[in-house]
């Protein structure tokens, strides 16, 4: 990071999840499924599932607050609100001018970020170059997504595997040293068709064929999106400590995408770390797309697993397809 830019680091953490806890047994009766294969093929137990009434932004503000609190910072010195969601309560406006609207942090500016699950990277990465440069003090980063409404709860390959939840982390400049020290984002267009939701945007508008036919909800080739995860896990993970000028020796802590147990035991092993340096929240929650990173590390640091001066690496991959990874000095 060049020397005239001050670093940002995260100062205040928040989460929110839905009340509902839908396990494997539940699923049971729904797909044909079961608890077994559930829990070896993805390591999820259960998740969570918003009601019928709650949005995207529902989950979002609590979690806003929660961070805001924690940072002992008042919402209206907020300068900007970014959410990362691929389920917005409307696709527009943005669900950040609503979050804006309900936290009362007038004037800070808001948009959405679509990067699928790697949305949070993304979004810290966009926060990040504002903070540091000094163009804004405060942000806010939210990760939030409400999977369960554009589920198909007819096809077990993907209904199993999401859960609804949102977290959030305030960000500011840090000291020299602290903070987010190296940060690696990335995409492929060509394996956008392994991961999407086909219609409802201006290729496929909805009309009665394509409800009818589930084309508003998630279309996955899971082992392909597999065997990508597996590498491109391992490889931003590096990219990113690399231009941090640090090694896997030196990391301490370790959040990954919550997406399949699997594919974590893969990007540990890559990385060489002990499995007590990583953290998993996916058996109680699912993949939870660009909310797993941000709500793990709300976890993590309430638990007190998180330390100041732990060197941290967030690494998530997603629809797109998208993947990022960040390497924070923890500062709190
Ligand atoms: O955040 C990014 C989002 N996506 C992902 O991260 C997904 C990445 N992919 C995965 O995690 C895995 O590919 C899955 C968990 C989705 C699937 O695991 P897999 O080991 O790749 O299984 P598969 O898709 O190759 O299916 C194996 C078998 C199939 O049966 P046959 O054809 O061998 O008879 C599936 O029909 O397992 C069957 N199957 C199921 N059986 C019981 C697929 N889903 C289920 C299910 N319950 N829920």
């Amino acid at each position: 990071m060049p020397a005239q830019l001050r670093p940002a680091g995260i100062v205040g953490t928040g989460s929110c999840l839905p009340e509902r806890v839908v396990t494997n047994a539940e699923l049971e009766r729904i797909v044909d499924t079961s608890d077994e294969w559930i829990r070896t093929r993805t390591g999820i137990r259960e998740r969570r599932l918003a009601g019928p009434d709650t949005a995207a932004s529902d989950l979002a503000v609590p979690a806003a607050v929660k961070a805001l609190d924690r940072a002992g910072i008042r919402p209206e010195d907020l300068d900007l609100i970014i959410v990362a969601t691929v389920t917005p309560d409307t696709l527009f406006p943005a669900t950040a001018c609503l979050v804006q609207e309900r936290l009362g942090a007038r004037g800070a500016a808001a948009f959405d970020l679509s990067a699928g699950c790697s949305g949070f990277i993304y979004g810290l990465a966009v926060a990040n170059q504002f903070i540091s440069t000094g163009v804004y003090r405060t942000a806010v980063v939210i990760g939030v997504e409400i999977l369960s409404k554009i589920i198909n709860w007819q096809d077990r390959n993907t209904c199993v595997l999401f859960g609804d939840g949102a977290g959030a982390v305030v960000l500011q400049a840090v000291a020299p040293g602290e903070g987010i020290l190296g940060l690696h984002l990335g995409a492929d267009g060509n394996g956008g068709n392994l991961l999407s939701i086909p219609a409802g945007g201006s290729r496929l508008p909805a009309s009665p064929d394509s409800v009818r036919e589930q084309l508003h909800t998630i279309h996955m080739n899971g082992p392909e999106v597999f065997k990508f995860a597996v590498r491109i896990m391992g490889e931003a993970s590096l990219k990113a400590l690399e231009q941090a000028g640090l090694t896997r020796a030196d990391v301490d802590f370790l959040i990954p995408h919550q997406a399949n147990i699997r594919i974590i035991e893969a990007a540990t092993k890559r990385l060489g770390l002990a499995p007590e340096k990583v953290y998993v929240n996916l058996h109680r929650y699912g993949n939870m797309s660009s909310a797993s990173i941000p709500v793990a590390l709300d976890e993590a640091c309430r638990e007190g697993r998180l330390h100041r001066g732990d060197r941290v690496v967030l690494v998530a991959f997603g629809a797109g397809l998208t993947w990022g990874a960040a390497v924070l000095r923890w500062s709190l």
